[in-house]
């Protein structure tokens, strides 16, 4: 065989073994999803709460109660156009894609690009008194999220009754706003509260400072995140993600604005004297002119010392027409007309040719323009700065814990994703319910996700097992690739580049994949480690494929 007919029949030879391992991945799929949820759903409970410790518990789970617990909202969104305004977005009642339990629901937002509005009142108002407010709930951004929200809004006094609810919209007064929000690079754990002025009323947001870490993968691993807000009496707070905490603070320093004013400003009416001289340094108006001070002599001069090389040929030009070149045989004088040889680099001008000049050097007596030098102000006084008086409006609110009460829980969002989803909502006075309530319901969700993703590993080697004819199309991929590295190694070559990464896009999710991977790697470490970068972009990028593939096919289930 010739070098470029053998390197055809490898390419066809890789192709066809990878559509065989495709189809595999895919009858297996279908045998792991009736198993799996068949399994799943014996274990699954709707999860319970003690009356007296919630004020507001949701696990979505039954649609009838929801629709009688929630309103949609029917208001419009003030200050957009009308066409945008309408809260039109579509809520579901259903199965995550990614689901654990066949009997576990969720809260969806389907639409994306469109206001949505949904609300419930509490079971009975949350009056900040001298337990904690605790607030809890998971989000899955099941498709990630580039632009939108997934906060929630705890609805003050005034959402009291559901002819309120179906008038709820962005300006509906909240006591607490709480969750992920995000567009582009951008993103936020919010919590903020509306304060209210002890002197006058009047309602401010304040914001609390950023978490400590930076939170990006709960914007893009599509998993279930539980997010818990514990606000307490002494003024404190704490935030955590999934049991973790990952901001904490004091109502009364870690936001902005700060909830209490300072005690001084300052005078509006105090102005800068026209006399204050705030010039540290001033120009030296006695200084003159030195006599021998020439301003027009040049920064460089010709370098008095040089000589010309020897060699140098003043009268030779720097290039010539290339002796060598030919005319080409279609030259068509009349078209293109008369025909030059293209200016080459004159030989002969190794030392130099040309008029000869001598280099420039700095010029020694170069003074450039005089300028008069500085001198210390005697008349300095120093920044001025408007005297501080007593703030008129000064208060000191030692309880911003004692917020307005909370009468519902809304969400109101927009978000560029489709597939938001909510689930398992708890507003509590007791932090140890909150994480009762998390472990019956989001601890076991993971886990659950997780033995999935066991169990499809599982499922594969059970599937090998019983089709003992797969390891004939692993062993030919583990040859095929293995020959295809030793081509690439031993030079590169477009064809089989090219090939190789076209083939590489298509490679499925699959066992066959992953022993290729381990042949890969050995193969690797046993010449060179970690110098061909070629195989190890590969290697990488498959693995991502890979993964990618693997949650989208058992999404589809
Ligand atoms: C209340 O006082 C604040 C200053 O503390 C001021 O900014 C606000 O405009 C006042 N509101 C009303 C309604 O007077």
């Amino acid at each position: 065989m010739t070098l470029l007919s053998s390197k055809r029949f490898l390419l066809s030879a890789l192709l066809l073994s990878l559509g065989a391992s495709l189809a595999l991945a895919e009858e297996q799929d279908a045998d792991k999803a009736t198993v799996e949820t068949v399994e799943e759903a014996e274990t699954y409970h709707s999860p319970q709460v003690d009356k007296d410790k919630a004020f507001f518990m949701e696990h979505f789970d039954d649609q009838e109660a929801f629709e009688k617990k929630w309103v949609k909202s029917e208001a419009k969104k003030k200050g957009v156009a009308e066409e945008i305004a309408k809260y039109d977005g579509q809520w579901q009642i259903t199965t995550p894609i990614k689901k654990a339990f066949n009997a576990d629901l969720g809260l969806v937002l389907a639409t994306e690009a469109k206001h949505a509005a949904v609300s419930a009142l509490l079971d009975r108002p949350f009056v900040f008194g001298d337990k904690p407010l605790v607030v809890q709930y998971e989000v899955t951004m099941q498709a990630g999220q580039i632009c939108g929200g997934a906060y929630l809004k705890l609805l003050s006094k005034g959402t009291d009754t559901k002819a309120d609810l179906r008038s709820f919209h962005d300006q509906t007064p909240y006591t607490i706003m709480f969750g992920p929000d995000k567009c582009g690079s951008d993103n936020k754990l919010h919590f903020i509260f509306r304060h209210r002025n002890p002197v006058n009323g009047s309602i401010e947001e304040k914001h609390s400072k950023k978490p400590t870490e930076r939170l990006e993968e709960i914007y893009k691993d599509k998993a279930p995140h539980l997010y818990t807000l514990i606000v307490s009496p002494d003024n404190t707070y704490s935030i955590m993600i999934d049991n973790k905490e990952v901001s904490s603070g004091s109502l009364l320093e870690d936001f902005t604005p700060p909830v209490n004013p300072p005690d001084e400003i300052d005078d509006p009416n105090d102005v800068k004297p026209v006399d204050w001289d705030e010039r540290e340094k001033i120009v030296d108006s006695s200084a003159v002119k030195p006599e021998d001070w020439d301003e027009s002599a040049p920064a460089q001069i010709p370098d008095p010392d040089a000589v010309k090389p020897d060699g140098w040929l003043d009268h030779e030009p720097v290039n010539i027409p290339d002796p060598e070149a030919k005319k080409p045989e279609d030259w068509d004088a009349d078209m293109d007309g008369e025909w030059e040889a293209p200016l080459i680099d004159n030989p002969a001008c190794s030392v130099g040719c040309g008029e000869w000049k001598p280099p420039l050097i700095p010029n020694p007596s170069f003074k450039g323009k005089w300028r008069p030098p500085l001198i210390t102000n005697p008349n300095y006084k120093g920044r001025w700065a408007p005297r501080k008086i007593p703030n008129p409006d000064y208060f000191y609110d030692d309880q911003p814990f004692k917020m307005t009460p909370i009468h519902a829980i809304g969400f109101e969002l927009w978000s560029m994703s489709p597939n938001l989803l909510f689930d398992n909502l708890l507003i509590t006075d007791d932090p140890a319910t909150a994480e009762q309530f998390a472990a019956q319901t989001f601890t076991p969700k993971l886990s659950a996700l997780t033995k999935y993703e066991e169990s499809f590993l599982d499922a594969a080697v059970q599937f090998v097992a019983a089709n003992p004819w797969v390891w004939a199309v692993v062993v030919l991929l583990i040859l095929v690739v293995i020959v295809i590295y030793i081509y690439v190694r031993a030079g590169p070559d477009e064809d089989v580049e090219e090939a190789l990464k076209k083939a590489d896009a298509m490679t499925p999710d699959d066992l066959l994949d992953e022993e290729e991977q381990e042949a890969r790697g050995g193969k690797a470490s046993l010449e060179e480690p970690a110098d061909d970068e070629e195989q190890s972009t590969l290697r990488k990028r498959k693995k991502d494929d890979g993964s990618g593939d693997a949650s989208k096919k058992k999404d589809e289930e």
